[in-house]
């Protein structure tokens, strides 16, 4: 599997930026990319990102932006000349807000992958009605999904159960990224639904963002080359 084009995102959830630096080093020149969250990146800042590319890594900036049209756009345009790989915004922004996203990525030489969350796992039927959405949560995620592809952007992260849904209603070369995924006989900690990484990829997920069963692993470099190996 080449280095670029590996469907794997490990997601460097830690707190000390020391800690995630050194799994990056044991994982560098491994078939994967990396996502840097809210936490880590409010904790180390740009500088960080810098030194997983000087390391070799295409970074995923999972920050989820949901602003009016403008801040979103420039915050984006703020993250593509950072030189990651992908970014996200909440296609509960609406259409305009996507739609400017895409075009202040688009003036950035790097055009990083934009995509969008759709309705965020943690939340339930109760928890949409609460705030006005009656609409089951399947429905509302293929909304927001079909909403997402007609402005624009490059795909979604979805929920390892959604994948069948979208892959059926949506273009074939719309990206699906997908956590939940869990190799088999590992721990599912607090993830709800998981498909193994063979299983998400024959569904059709693009790319599987894998935290825990690699950060916690007793050896990562170990566990990550297991997941390489069961991958297609
Ligand atoms: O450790 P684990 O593999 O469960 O980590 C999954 C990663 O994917 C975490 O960074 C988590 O925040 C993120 N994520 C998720 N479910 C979503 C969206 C993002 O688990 N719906």
């Amino acid at each position: 599997m080449a280095i670029a084009d590996s469907p794997i995102i490990v997601a460097l959830d830690f707190s000390s930026p020391k800690a995630a630096l050194e799994l990056a080093r044991t994982l560098a020149g491994t078939p994967c990319q990396l996502k840097v969250g809210k936490e880590l990146f409010t904790r180390a800042g740009p500088a960080f990102i810098e030194k997983l590319h000087q390391l070799g890594f295409k970074v995923f900036l999972d920050l989820k932006y949901h602003d009016i049209p403008n801040t979103v756009a420039k915050a984006c345009l703020a993250a593509a000349e950072l030189g990651v790989w992908m970014v996200n915004v909440h296609a509960w922004g609406g259409s305009r807000m996507l739609m400017a996203a895409r075009e202040a990525v688009d003036k950035s030489s790097h055009s990083p992958l934009l995509i969008a969350v759709t309705v965020l796992t943690s939340l339930e039927q109760a928890d949409l009605h609460e705030i006005g959405i009656h609409d089951s949560p399947e429905n509302t995620v293929l909304r927001l999904a079909q909403l997402t592809q007609n402005s624009g952007l490059d795909g979604v992260v979805c929920s390892a159960q959604e994948i069948a849904l979208l892959r059926k209603k949506i273009s074939p070369d719309f990206k699906l990224i997908t956590p939940g995924i869990r190799p088999a006989g590992s721990a599912q900690n607090d993830q709800k639904r998981i498909l193994t990484p063979v299983e998400a990829l024959q569904a059709g997920s693009d790319y599987l963002v894998i935290g825990r069963p690699i950060t916690e692993a007793s050896d990562p470099y170990v566990a990550l080359q297991n997941i390489i190996q069961s991958c297609p």
